[in-house]
């Protein structure tokens, strides 16, 4: 991608006026609704022009056009082609839900356009590898905006191993809890189903399989994994059945509780008129994806990977360590409950194997997604020098975070190790 701030202003095309996109990349073009819309809310419109809206939802657009004060031209799914020819944009910005990626993403490469991605880039490896084909042969190019690579925490992780703090790396731990109110969500919206976000293997895990990758500078081979759905869908234990929907424990998680039959509203209030004519239930029973994953993950090289999630936990947050021939790295982190520590506060303990410990305190968590997101979008809109750290995932970094969440599944439904080249069909498509 060769677009840099300077006199001219890139041209964006935005796919999926979605609250994520509003977040990293309409907000920082145009503002955003729950903020007023010039000044330090929009703060990259001078580097920067929202030349389109591709939406399925005109009314939602609409919402937003009046809140922010722009008249950017809207337009539906079914007129991609009018939009690049009549909008002429130098990139293509795509966050619509999940299994909507891969068209746009192939489109906007067949037109020669620079793609910027949501994860996870595609919902199936095949997907993937047709992505990784067509980015061959476009004079465009694929950056998936793997988000948690920008977070200080994991930038500072990055450093030491790769300046070798702990030599060669051989195994990682990584327990990821995603609280009860957070994880309750995703079954409340699109995320639920496989078809539409891949499972959550691939829709959430996506993003600790594209770090560990990138924090350990490895590329996975093979995954085993155990998973079930425990917490949410028509099986669920909390679920107090159709005739007692006050009763859901979830609702005290929610505004969308059925006590509030208001529409259902995004972060920065607007509406979902197309999406979500009604609320949904975290009891559905079109509800298909498992809420609890353990996975075990070999790297080439030799590494290996201990990660297991949950989605209805007491708390938010994670426990990481990595480990090394020479020492270890381990990090915790917390956040929306006491008493535990709160975001930001508990350091990276260094272990050198001979030696004295060293702890490294984090700054800079207090921003969305652990401090990332505000590194992400200045690394999208005004980029300043290259990439030391590696933080641009390319559509092969994309493909492989999507291929080890497809293999989670494919293990957990065959009871067997699953080769993640094989879902790649790398000698097709990478
Ligand atoms: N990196 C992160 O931390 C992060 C966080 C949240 C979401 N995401 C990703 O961002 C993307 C958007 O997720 P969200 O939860 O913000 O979405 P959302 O539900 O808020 O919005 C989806 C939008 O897409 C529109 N839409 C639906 N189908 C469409 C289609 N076929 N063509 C065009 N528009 C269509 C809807 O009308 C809606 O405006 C997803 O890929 C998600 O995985 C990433």
């Amino acid at each position: 991608m060769t677009h840099t701030a300077g006199p001219t202003r890139t041209r964006y095309a935005l796919c999926g006026l979605s609250v994520r996109a509003i977040s990293v990349f309409a907000g920082p073009l145009l503002g955003r609704p729950d903020r007023p819309p010039t000044g330090p809310d929009a703060p990259y419109a001078d580097a920067g022009e929202l030349v389109a809206i591709l939406d399925r939802d005109a009314d939602r657009v609409d919402q937003y056009r009046a809140a922010v004060g722009t008249k950017v031209p809207w337009f539906p799914p079914e007129h991609f082609e009018q939009m690049v020819a009549e909008t002429r944009p130098d990139v293509l910005l795509v966050a619509t839900p999940d299994h909507t990626h891969v068209d746009y993403v192939l489109a906007g490469l067949a037109a020669g356009l620079d793609v910027v991605v949501e994860k996870p880039m595609v919902t199936t490896a095949e997907d993937a590898a047709r992505v990784m084909a067509a980015a061959k042969h476009s004079r465009g190019t694929v950056r998936v905006t793997h988000n948690l690579r920008y977070a200080p925490r994991h930038q500072q992780l990055r450093r030491l191993i790769a300046d070798g703090a702990i030599g060669r790396v051989t195994s990682v731990e990584l327990v990821w809890n995603v609280g009860a109110r957070h994880g309750a969500s995703y079954f409340r919206r699109w995320n639920r189903t496989r078809l539409n976000s891949g499972g959550l293997s691939i829709h959430k895990s996506c993003h600790h399989f594209d770090l560990v990758g990138w924090l350990i500078g490895a590329t996975p081979e093979q995954v085993f994994a155990y998973g079930a759905r425990n917490y949410f869908g028509a099986d669920s234990p909390h679920n107090p059945g159709p005739d007692r929907p006050a009763e859901d424990p979830y609702r005290w998680y929610d505004a969308g509780s059925p006590a509030d039959p208001g529409p259902v509203r995004d972060s920065t209030g607007l509406s979902y008129p197309d999406q979500y004519p009604q609320r949904l239930s975290a009891f559905d029973p079109e509800i298909d994806i498992e809420d609890t994953y353990s996975v075990l993950v070999r790297y080439q090289g030799g590494a290996s990977l201990a990660y297991s999630i949950q989605f209805s936990a007491p708390w938010e947050g994670y426990r990481l360590a990595v480990n090394g021939t020479h020492g270890r790295l381990e990090t915790d982190l917390y956040y929306d409950v006491e008493p535990l520590p709160p975001s930001g506060s508990t350091p990276i303990s260094y272990y050198p194997l001979f030696g004295d410990g060293q702890a490294y305190a984090v700054d800079g968590e207090d921003a969305g997604h652990l401090g990332a997101d505000p590194l992400l979008v200045a690394d999208l809109f005004r980029p300043t020098g290259d990439d030391p750290l590696g933080c641009r995932a390319d559509a092969q970094a994309g493909a492989y975070a999507v291929a080890v969440g497809e293999a989670v599944w494919r293990s957990i439904r065959d009871n067997r190790p699953v080769n993640v080249a094989d879902l790649l069909r790398t000698e097709a498509g990478g």
